[in-house]
């Protein structure tokens, strides 16, 4: 039998690589930049499978391009990326990667709460800047981490995870928000509260946003909502741009309408919203949550165990459509 040919879209781990290969014809995209939807189309019109990353996107247009393509893996648990209703009318099946990087990601979501509250990098800007000349009683004094209250939007597997981190790492009140309440005895592991959206906006000292993308987020966090928040609040988006209106953000962080905000994920990314760029009390991060080596090794070895059980026959580890 013909072995399936698959096209790897993105530089990934070489012993990664080297596992796809045993097992299929391998095209790698060795250029490591984000191929264009034209040129992704070229070079999947003769593929049956991918191995994505999640900046690119699998839509009607693609998969009409694509007639051969079965399987699309995704190296990210998100997969806003995909157009889930066209890939199951075209018969391709779309998986990701969750569990492997749930830890990794809240690490970095409690890191990125810490640097925000904390102002760590205003005050290492200054340092580096020959600006410290002596001590002083408010010197980038931030907001208090310990005993205030975290609001966690979108209670998924790394919600909980910060919200574990919080309550029994920090002696947080926990508070969380999501489409469904979590079941009692989740909730108790994670002492955390269910609440209104409402609730949570007004009482959030530190608001994280975990919820995935999709239209019904878009924009969850807007004027209005940030109108909502303490003046006193943090905000961190560790889960997608397009979740918080960046726009609407640095018009209220210029305004103080909120204390500090924390970004690893932006509208447009990798553009970031010029406003933003220009605000002291914003910490700005790449996308890097899930970055660690051992987790990023995990999640594109993720994507290969469900290539390699798709063209197998064998049960998919994580697939996210039918
Ligand atoms: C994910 O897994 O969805 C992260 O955002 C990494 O891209």
């Amino acid at each position: 039998m013909q072995r399936p040919s698959i096209l790897v879209a993105r530089a990934v781990f070489p012993e990664v690589l080297e596992r796809l290969r045993a097992a299929f014809d391998v095209e790698a995209n060795q250029e490591d930049q984000v191929l264009a939807p034209a040129e992704l189309a070229r070079r999947l019109a003769d593929k049956h499978g991918v191995l994505t990353t999640g900046a690119e996107r699998i839509d009607a247009a693609l998969l009409a391009a694509c007639p051969r393509l079965r399987v699309v893996a995704n190296m990210a648990v998100g997969f806003n990326n995909f157009d889930v209703d066209a890939m199951t009318a075209a018969g391709v099946q779309g998986t990701n990667t969750p569990d492997v990087l749930t830890e990794t990601t809240a690490d970095f979501g409690f890191a990125l709460l810490m640097a925000t509250a904390r102002r760590m990098t205003e005050a290492e800007h200054f340092l580096r800047a020959g600006r410290w000349t002596q001590w002083r009683y408010d010197l980038f004094a931030g907001a208090e981490v310990h005993g205030s209250t975290l609001g966690i939007l979108g209670m998924g597997r790394i919600g909980q995870g910060i919200a574990r981190r919080g309550a029994h790492g920090f002696g947080m009140r926990v508070i969380y928000h999501n489409r469904s309440r979590l079941a009692p005895a989740l909730e108790a592991q994670c002492a955390a509260q269910y609440v209104s959206k409402d609730e949570l906006l007004a009482q959030s000292d530190h608001l994280v946003l975990v919820l995935p993308y999709s239209a019904e987020s878009h924009h969850a966090i807007g004027p209005a909502e940030l109108a909502r928040m303490k003046p006193t609040a943090t905000l961190v988006n560790i889960a997608r741009g397009g979740i918080v209106d960046d726009a609407a953000l640095a018009a209220a962080l210029r305004a103080r309408r909120i204390a500090a905000a924390g970004l690893d994920v932006f509208e447009g990314e990798p553009r970031v919203h010029p406003d933003l760029l220009a605000q002291p009390n914003v910490v700005l991060t790449p996308h890097i949550a899930s970055a660690t080596l051992a987790t990023r090794r995990a999640m594109a070895n993720k994507a290969a165990d469900n290539l390699l059980a798709f063209f197998s026959g064998q049960p998919l580890p994580s697939p996210v459509n039918a």
